[in-house]
């Protein structure tokens, strides 16, 4: 396998996650962010994570050095140029992607495959930035990364397939199930989850049951580990919109439609837990408590 070194392009949620994961499976890992403070925060959350991982006996004190010793985190671009692949995860907005991947094209020599860890923007449009689209392709990970199981990865008609397979295998050398996808918006996952959260909107807003009653059928009757209004919480309501309208523009299918009151959540700001407020209250973090609406 050629991925030696992993550049990782946004330290947030997600991007944090992935480099955790990239440094823990052996690779040399160097994740960028805009500001130093950004930069120190995500990798303060690793090592949180790494520290908890050691306290519950999940991964070893060496194991948990090694893999702080393989991350390096940067403000600086240029200091991704030698890595054999690069993980973009920053704001899932299509000019901002395609402008870093220009810059990153410009940087880095041929051979560098780039990836894109987003949920619902195409993956041949964010590689048309480049000039190298043959080795681009989509790597969708999961909230919360280090425990989610799975990575959609995402090939388009003009990525070459043996660039493809060696994303496959570098997903498996991740600890995930490697899926692979087609460059159809919203992927696997989301196009068959998005429209079930909406439907949990609608059901809410036709009276179907309550918040609680809502969640706990899916729960206790399906055995998913949240129901859809705790999960949308989790992901956030703000995610969910903008995703719901990016396939809705797509497919211009109801089932994708965002229902007028998640419109009117975000409009209010009602986020989810980042937010403090969305179907839930988490005033008291450990007792979310259902919103009265
Ligand atoms: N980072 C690292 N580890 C975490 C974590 C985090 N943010 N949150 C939880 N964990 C770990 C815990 O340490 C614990 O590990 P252990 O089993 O080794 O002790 C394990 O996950 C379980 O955590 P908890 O016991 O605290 O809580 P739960 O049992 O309720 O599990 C959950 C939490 C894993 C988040 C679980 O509720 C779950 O799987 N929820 C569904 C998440 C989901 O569907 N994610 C996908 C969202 S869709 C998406 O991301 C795509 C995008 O495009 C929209």
């Amino acid at each position: 396998m050629a991925i030696r070194k992993v550049g990782v392009v946004g330290c947030g949620l997600m991007g944090s996650g992935i480099a955790q994961v990239s440094a823990a499976a052996g690779f040399a890992t160097v994740v960028r962010e805009v500001s130093p403070a950004i930069v120190e925060k995500g990798i303060a959350g690793i090592e949180k994570n790494l520290a908890r991982l050691v306290e519950k006996g999940t991964i070893t004190a060496g194991a948990q050095a090694e893999t702080r010793g393989r991350l390096r985190g940067t403000t600086a671009l240029e200091d991704l140029k030698d890595c054999d692949l690069i993980v973009e995860a920053i704001i899932e907005q299509l000019p901002a992607k395609r402008e870093l991947f220009t810059a990153l094209d410009a940087l880095c020599p041929p051979s560098t495959i780039f990836a894109s860890n987003t949920s619902s923007l195409t993956i041949t449009e964010i590689s048309a930035a480049t000039k190298r689209p043959q080795r681009f392709v989509g790597l969708h990970f999961f909230n919360p990364v280090p425990v989610m199981k799975l990575v959609e990865v995402v090939r388009t008609i003009a990525t070459d397939a043996d660039v493809y397979e060696e994303m496959v295998v570098f997903g498996t050398r991740l600890g995930k199930t490697a899926v692979r996808a087609h460059d159809s918006t919203g992927f696997i996952v989301n196009r068959l989850l998005v429209p079930y959260l909406l439907d949990a909107i609608r059901a809410l807003e036709e009276g179907v049951g309550s918040i609680e009653d809502i969640d706990n059928s899916m729960k206790l009757g399906c055995g998913h580990p949240m129901g859809p209004l705790t999960l949308l919480d989790f992901v956030g309501l703000d995610t969910t919109y903008y995703i719901s309208q990016i396939m809705f523009e797509e497919f211009h299918e109801k089932r994708f439609a965002s229902p007028p009151l998640l419109k009117r959540m975000v409009l209010a700001g009602w986020n989810g837990r980042k937010a403090g407020r969305g179907f839930y209250d988490y005033a008291d973090a450990a007792k979310p408590k259902a919103m009265k609406f």
